[in-house]
């Protein structure tokens, strides 16, 4: 088999950690290929808790190969951080992980470029993780950005950062009239760095190929969600990466035909950190139960997430944008005590039904959600591993998000924990293209 990719479906945070945690299993080799120290993906082993930023979350089977791939930025003192925290738990790494020498390195003048930035703007900030994603890949792109194999390579390292901290520095000091940087710190600083990285960087496309080619299974993690992706994401509240599927091509290295499966990851309900639209947030007692009962604080920020109902035009644009063959819905647990559950299956607009994401922001945030309405089921799904043991009002609120998205469920999670999933079909071990709806009730 080739590759099966795992994207978030809404706005980030959906339990992908978990879902790749639990798939790579049977994977051998798992790879990240966007994004950055924003992901925090939380994947509970035993009674251990472990947060991913920047390591894939299939590190925990010491037989499957980790790749943080080209389209990842990097920032090397926090993949330290968590190289660190991971070995006190008792997690070894060595020979284990590999990073792109194409990842472009977050540098500490891309943090202060962020927070000025988001500072300078007020009401109208993104809300971002503060981590200098941005910044970085406005350095990819204009083609200035300093690769993890440059830190291997002194002078050449010195060369460029000299050239980049004087631009920044100017910048800084004449937009935000923010303090300047000195390089030869940094540079300083970066080499220690690279010296305790050395021998995970190199050529990891060649390495996921190599994989492929002699059969091996590989899975490909996305961070942030379908709806944050750069492009068909809520723009500009997004993260400046293409978090959907076809970043996984060429965050990796791989074409479009070694992608034989697409899973997407979708909450039985909707959450969002940050700022921009989002038609069924629940700013009453329902939404407040949402957050505290799914514990929805940010993995990376410790942020409180925006929460609400389950947004069907959501997952069914995710189902279209990433091609997805099949779907994870998780912490349906979550839901157990509501008397009723809605689902969002179209926008109203000035009287106009809406049945697809309006491009306009403007138009998105003045939509109100048409609902169908659930009965609950008020009794504890948690840990449940069999579909039948599930209640039927539980079914039936499962089977209609399949018709709603055109897309099979594969994978239901009742808990946080590895062992806490009803697992239908594994996605990885049976390779399925697109199949269309499947009634699971
Ligand atoms: P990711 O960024 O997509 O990996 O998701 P996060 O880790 O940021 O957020 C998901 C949160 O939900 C984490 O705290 C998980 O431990 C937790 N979680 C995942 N699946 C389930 C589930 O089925 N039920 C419950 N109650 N919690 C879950
Ligand atoms: P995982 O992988 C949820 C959000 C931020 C902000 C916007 C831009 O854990 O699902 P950035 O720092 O990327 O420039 O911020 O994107 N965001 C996330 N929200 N989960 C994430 O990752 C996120 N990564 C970024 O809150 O709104
Ligand atoms: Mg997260």
């Amino acid at each position: 088999m080739g590759a099966l990719a795992v994207v978030g479906t809404q706005w980030g945070d959906e339990g992908k950690g978990k879902i790749v945690d639990l798939l790579a299993r049977d994977a051998d080799m798992v790879v990240r290929y966007q994004g950055g120290s924003n992901a925090g993906h939380t994947v509970v082993k035993g009674e251990t808790t472990f947060v991913f930023h920047l390591v894939p979350s299939g590190i925990l089977y010491r037989g499957t190969t980790c790749v943080i791939g080209n389209g990842v930025v990097v920032d090397p003192a926090a993949l330290i951080e968590e190289l660190d925290g991971l070995r006190a738990k008792g997690v070894r790494t060595e020979g284990n992980l590999f990073v792109s020498q194409a990842a472009h390195v977050i540098m500490p003048y891309h943090k202060a470029i962020e927070k000025a930035s988001e500072t300078q703007k007020g009401g109208r900030r993104i809300g971002t993780t503060g981590r200098g994603i941005g910044p970085a890949y406005v350095d990819k792109m204009a083609r200035i950005g300093i690769r993890m194999g440059d830190l291997l390579d002194p002078p050449y390292f010195r060369q460029k950062l000299e050239d980049n901290v004087a631009e920044t520095n100017a910048l800084l000091q004449a937009l935000y009239h923010a303090p300047g940087f000195h390089a030869e710190k940094i540079f300083q600083e970066y080499l220690r760095y690279a010296e305790r990285l050395r021998s995970m960087i190199v050529d990891t496309g060649l390495l996921v190929d190599k994989a492929i080619t002699k059969g091996k299974r590989v899975l490909l993690e996305g961070a942030q969600g379908t709806h944050l992706d750069v492009d068909h994401g809520t723009y500009p509240y997004v993260t400046s990466s293409s978090a959907s599927a076809g970043g996984a091509c060429t965050g990796v290295g791989i074409g479009p035909t070694v992608i034989d499966a697409v899973l997407g990851v979708a909450k039985a309900y909707t959450t969002r950190v940050g700022s921009g639209p989002f038609p069924t947030e629940l700013s009453n007692e329902v939404g407040a139960m949402l957050q505290k009962q799914g514990n929805e604080f940010g993995a990376t920020t410790g942020r409180a997430r925006r929460c609400g109902w389950y947004d069907a035009v959501l997952v069914r644009c995710a189902v279209r944008v990433n091609g997805l063959t099949s779907l994870a819905i998780t912490k349906l647990d979550v839901l157990d005590h509501l008397d009723e559950i809605r689902t969002c299956t179209g926008y109203k607009f000035k009287g106009r039904r809406l049945d697809e994401i309006p491009q306009e922001m403007a138009i998105l945030s003045a939509c109100n959600p048409v609902y169908e309405t659930w009965p609950g089921w008020k009794r504890s799904t948690t840990g449940i591993t069999a579909y039948r043991a599930l209640p039927v009002e539980a079914r039936r609120y499962l089977a209609r998000l399949e018709e709603l998205a055109e897309c099979p469920i594969d994978l239901v999670s009742t808990g946080s924990k590895r062992e806490q999933t009803i697992v239908l079909r594994n996605p990885l071990l049976q390779s399925r293209r697109r199949s269309g709806a499947r009634p699971v009730a």
